[in-house]
């Protein structure tokens, strides 16, 4: 048994080798530094070669304990020239299919595993709430219950059948938790969150992980109520190993336990800091290297006992032995990685998934721009109304690196990569419609407006590190002459199609923004070519929900893309040509202005409806929105049961029809609202969702159930409880209070 194979190694090993097997580090460090003095138990970021010399040097150590390799695999292989990229989380959350979600994981450790990698760093179980945050893209979005969802697909998806299977990798639920409860949207700003709060909103979804067998979490940068996550015994100790029960591994983020010591402060050297780590439950270190002088010194000095470094290694041991690393340390496999990287099969399912990533947000009627089908070859193509110019403006028509988002390998986290994936693999905007329009059409491009440029810092800052940063990105100054460069494209075109959004120096870790408004010349562009007055199509490409300006609010149609992965322009392009039916659903909200935050749908009940004097208060566009190229009516939902014990299921019925020509999948979603609560409560929560087929004309009525056990708010003692009395049951396609049809029910006492 594992156990016993455990304890036996840990029998034998020194002090430091059992530190050592703590430590997760960088490889960029050096790798023989690492295996030979530290007795590092885990890498990351490191390439083939580095994964290959670290394996050859720790077989001639003297218990040869296989290295862990972990690698930030966030929506594919992030770091392997030629890999799979999906969608980000978020595209992924756009899809609202949590089997597609499981299928993509599925994939990604294929790929994954056949590069010695043993661990990828996801899912993000984080709660979005300042839209400004940096790292938005890498969530599933803002409601908990469809990221538990979704996270859990995921984890199944990465995990397999089992741990012995050697195309399982770990999965890791991160970070845990509240970290997106940003100040000010910027990173890793302390989180301002009442234990109350956090088990109302940010803990659900990690709580469902745990039980459901995730084998590793990464615990957050921030502290919270002044204690930083790090060695917070409540929420390690108490919820997530006393509660919940986890008998997983934990690991820190980044050099959590130095920037206790250099950056909050909060221990006055290294062997303080790594007692109170280990003390608070953390079995790996990822990143500080002192550690290993500093767990040792805490020994000497009495501040930690071995035994408490024995209970750390056990977990970090029993993962080896539970991925069989001991007997086949799954080191890079070439066959392997020829055989499935980057392969037609993932190809496949990767356009699957940006097609049902694409969230349609608003049309008159324009999309699709060409109205009939053919059958050619492999599927359908546009015969269109006839020869018709297509003008596809825009900085991120062509920008393929953008277009995958962050954690595709060009953010300059691996230095390895060149510089991100092979464009061959990447189809943008522009390629989509050059492929994809009928064979007498035109399709002409001007990029229109530049979004950033790069150039010397004008106030000379320092990182906190003291390291000078010579250079920084700024907004693009206006430039009048690329606009009207793209005017004159557009005024030549039948159909205008702009591409917007953001970039990726604008997206991730450290990358938070003080604004959420089109940076650069993108909204000169898009009032020119508003004021051209030819049908325009506003395509946003960007790592989350953007401030539109009223020249794309008011445009023919709009689509929001997040960043849709390798093949994301071909769906973009079949989409707005009718060749495949929109069917993406937003996973979060999108502001009317950057001071309108948050603007998540499920805030607590305010006073003074918690309004702003110069603003609307609804978003833009609302959690769970989006149109497809018919209209689906709900009608009749009747309640059969309406009045009901706590431990029963609430049961309705409600009829949806698809009243246009083209097919629908429809995303029906279930919500509830209690009416009266002893603490305030969100107005309502997303219980449940089902995607629907309908065909042109078909009406179906569809079974709608709801267990009382989930109509649960967290009281003033921090008990989750369902309090009797009246509750509404929502039912229709948005979180939009007018789109739902209402019923009342009441939980006996
Ligand atoms: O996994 C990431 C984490 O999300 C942010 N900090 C760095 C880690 C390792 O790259």
């Amino acid at each position: 048994p594992v156990a016993d194979r455990v304890a036996d190694l840990l029998g034998r090993m020194t002090l430091p080798e059992k530190v050592g097997q703590m430590l997760q580090l960088n490889a960029k460090e050096g790798v023989r530094h690492l295996v030979e003095d530290l007795h590092a138990g885990s890498i990351l970021h490191a390439s083939p070669e580095r994964v290959l010399e670290a394996a050859a040097l720790t077989e001639r150590t003297r218990l040869r304990i296989p290295l862990l390799v972990a690698e930030d695999c966030i929506h594919g292989h992030s770091f392997w020239e030629g890999a799979t990229i999906y969608p980000t989380q978020l595209g992924m959350a756009a899809t609202w299919d949590a089997g597609l979600v499981e299928r993509i994981a599925r994939a990604t450790a294929v790929e994954v595993a056949a590069t010695g990698v043993h661990w990828t760093f996801s899912p993000v179980l984080c709660v979005t709430r300042d839209l400004r945050w940096g790292r938005v893209s890498e969530t599933f979005g803002e409601d908990p219950y469809l990221i538990g969802e979704l996270a859990s697909a995921m984890v199944r998806g990465y995990q397999g059948d089992g741990l012995d299977d050697p195309t399982a990798i770990l999965a890791c639920a991160k970070h845990f938790a509240g970290y997106s409860e940003t100040q000010g949207g910027r990173d890793a700003s302390e989180a301002d969150i009442s234990r109350r709060k956090l088990r109302s909103w940010f803990l659900p979804p990690f709580e469902r992980v745990a039980r459901e067998g995730c084998r590793t979490f990464m615990l957050g940068y921030q502290s919270m109520d002044g204690v930083p996550i790090t060695v917070n015994d409540w929420l390690l100790g108490e919820v997530l190993r006393g509660e919940w029960g986890y008998t997983g591994t934990l690991v820190t983020d980044w050099d959590n336990v130095g920037r206790m010591v250099w950056e909050q402060k909060i221990y006055a050297d290294y062997a303080q800091a790594s007692a109170a780590a280990v003390r608070a439950g953390n079995d790996m270190v990822m990143t500080t290297s002192k550690f290993f002088e500093g767990a040792q010194d805490a020994v000497a000095e009495g501040l930690l006992t071995e035994a408490e470094i024995d209970a750390a290694v056990r977990r970090v041991l029993t993962l080896k032995f539970e991925l069989g690393l001991f007997e086949n340390p799954r080191h890079p496999d070439p066959a392997r990685q020829a055989a499935f990287i980057g392969g037609s099969a993932h190809a496949k399912l990767n356009l699957e998934a940006a097609r049902r990533s694409l969230v349609l947000l608003a049309n008159d009627g324009t999309l699709p721009l060409a109205g009939g089908l053919e059958e050619a070859g492999e599927g359908l193509r546009p015969t269109g109304p006839g020869p018709r110019t297509v003008a596809v403006i825009g900085p991120n028509a062509d920008d393929a690196q953008t277009q995958l988002g962050d954690w595709a390998g060009s953010s300059g986290q691996a230095d390895w990569l060149p510089d991100g994936q092979p464009r061959a693999m990447i189809r943008t905007v522009l390629d989509g419609f050059r492929e994809k329009v009928p064979a007498d059409w035109t399709v002409s491009y001007a990029p229109g407006a530049r979004i950033l440029s790069v150039g010397p810092d004008p106030e000379g800052e320092f990182f906190p590190d003291g390291q000078p940063r010579p250079e920084v990105v700024v907004p693009a100054a206006p430039d009048p002459e690329t606009v009207a460069e793209a005017v004159a494209a557009a005024e030549a075109a039948d159909y205008v199609v702009a591409v917007v959004g953001d970039r990726i120096e604008l997206i991730g870790e450290g990358k938070s923004t003080a604004t959420l408004e089109l940076v650069g010349d993108q909204v000169a562009l898009l009032d020119a070519l508003a004021a051209t007055g030819r049908p325009l199509v506003v395509v946003v490409i960007s790592s989350k929900p953007l401030v539109l300006p009223p020249s794309a609010l008011g445009a023919a149609a709009i689509v929001y893309a997040a960043n849709p992965g390798m093949l994301g322009g071909t769906a973009v392009a079949e989409l707005l040509l009718g060749l495949i039916e929109p069917t993406g659903r937003l996973p979060l909200s999108f502001a009317r202005h950057a001071g309108q935050q948050p603007t998540y749908y499920n805030q607590v009940r305010g006073q003074h409806g918690s309004r702003y004097a110069d603003l609307t208060q609804s978003p833009a566009f609302a959690f769970g929105e989006g149109l497809s190229y018919t209209t689906v009516t709900y009608t009749d939902l009747e309640l059969l049961t309406a009045v009901v014990e706590p431990t029963e299921t609430v049961r309705a019925r409600v009829t949806l029809t698809n009243t246009g020509a083209r097919p629908a999948l429809e995303t029906l979603q279930v919500y509830v609202s209690d009416t009266v609560t002893s603490v305030t409560w969100a107005e309502k929560e997303l219980k449940a969702y089902e995607q629907v087929a309908l065909a042109p004309g078909e009406s179906r009525r569809i079974p709608v159930e709801l267990p009382v056990s989930a109509c649960t708010l967290v009281d003033a003692q921090g008990r989750r409880v369902v309090e009797p009395g009246r509750f509404e049951l929502l039912v229709g396609p948005s979180s939009r209070e007018e789109a739902l049809l209402r019923r009342e029910f009441t939980v006996k006492g």
